[in-house]
């Protein structure tokens, strides 16, 4: 089977954890790249987290270092969900990997630039190293296949009541992304809302018995806890965990599992408000012709399964 040749840009983080175990297992993907961004906590650890995590899983994949913060909004970090080291209270071993030597921008442009066929990119943090790559090198986008991002919500928001993290941590450069011209796949919070796993998952989960499968459960039960905390008394955040990150290399491993539209996608990057509020414009009040794939629904039993399948390969 041709394997898919993927970029994983991502902010670990514990739902980027999730996603990881995914993408370096899973059969179809070719893994060529890692980069790190800053969102879920700030540059330094995810890139140390990134290195743990990669060389804990035993893959030897060039992890390279992101940019520190945000085009130009400051960085604003997630430590009530991820905690102070972005693992939850998980502590990973030192890497045996050495990081890349090239910075990420650096590196993911001579890996799309040199690859005999497109790239796909995955991203689950915010997307400051991607827009400012489609920025200042548009020349990679003829070899560019899509970008698969977890990322913005057609309705409702986690961390403004409009807007989703990664889009609002760096909304600057969501926009370049979104209007670049390279496919989008978004997974936004209307499909990663049903991403869940029930309580009797996670303790499966644990009865898994590996290490791998204890540091997942501390992990997933530290997101847990950490979403029974939020201030917001609406339907969205009772206390189940959510694989958002997941979706992103879902979609690119089975897009059966997943329902969407085309839709024109736009930042909100003005409003002292709203800003990081994607406008999906599903009633097609601007006649723009659409720029993304939005995601609505997953079949989240066999999305639970992948994870499980993925769990089980380490
Ligand atoms: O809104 C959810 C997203 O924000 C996920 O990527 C999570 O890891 C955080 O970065
Ligand atoms: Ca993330």
């Amino acid at each position: 089977m041709a394997k898919i040749p993927v970029i994983i840009d991502t902010d670990p983080g514990i739902d980027d954890f999730m996603m990881l175990i995914v993408g370096l297992a899973h059969e179809k993907i070719d893994v060529r790249l890692i980069t790190t961004a800053a969102g879920n906590q700030e540059q330094d650890k995810t890139y140390e987290n990134a290195l743990r995590m990669v060389s804990y899983l035993g893959k030897d994949v060039e992890v390279a270092r992101g940019l520190d913060r945000p085009i130009f909004k400051e960085l604003e970090t997630a430590p009530d969900f991820h905690g102070e080291t972005g693992t939850g209270k998980v502590l990973f071993p030192d890497p045996v990997i050495e990081g890349s030597q090239r910075p990420a921008i650096s590196a993911m442009y001579d890996v799309i630039m040199t690859s005999d066929e497109p790239i796909t990119i995955v991203t689950s943090g915010p997307l400051t190293n991607v827009g400012m790559l489609l920025n200042a090198h548009p020349e990679v986008k003829f070899n560019i296949k899509k970008i698969s991002i977890m990322g913005g919500a057609a309705m409702g928001g986690n961390v403004i009541p409009t807007a989703e993290f990664n889009i609002y941590a760096d909304p600057d450069a969501a926009e370049l992304v979104f209007r670049s011209g390279v496919p989008v796949v978004m997974s936004g919070l209307d499909a990663t809302r049903e991403a869940y796993l029930l309580e009797s998952e996670i303790e499966a989960i644990r009865e898994i018995g590996t290490d791998l499968a204890e540091k997942v459960y501390k992990m997933l039960k530290f997101y847990q806890e950490a979403a029974e905390g939020s201030p917001f008394n609406v339907p969205y955040f009772e206390d189940v965990v959510r694989l958002h990150d997941a979706c992103a290399i879902a979609y690119v491993i089975d897009p059966s599992l997943f329902r969407g539209n085309f839709y024109y996608v736009t930042v909100e990057r003005a409003s002292p408000l709203t800003a990081g509020t994607t406008f999906v414009d599903y009633l097609n009040t601007l006649d723009m012709q659409p720029n993304a794939y939005v995601l609505y629904d997953v079949n989240r039993d066999e999305l639970v399964n992948l994870f499980f399948d993925a769990l089980h390969q380490y």
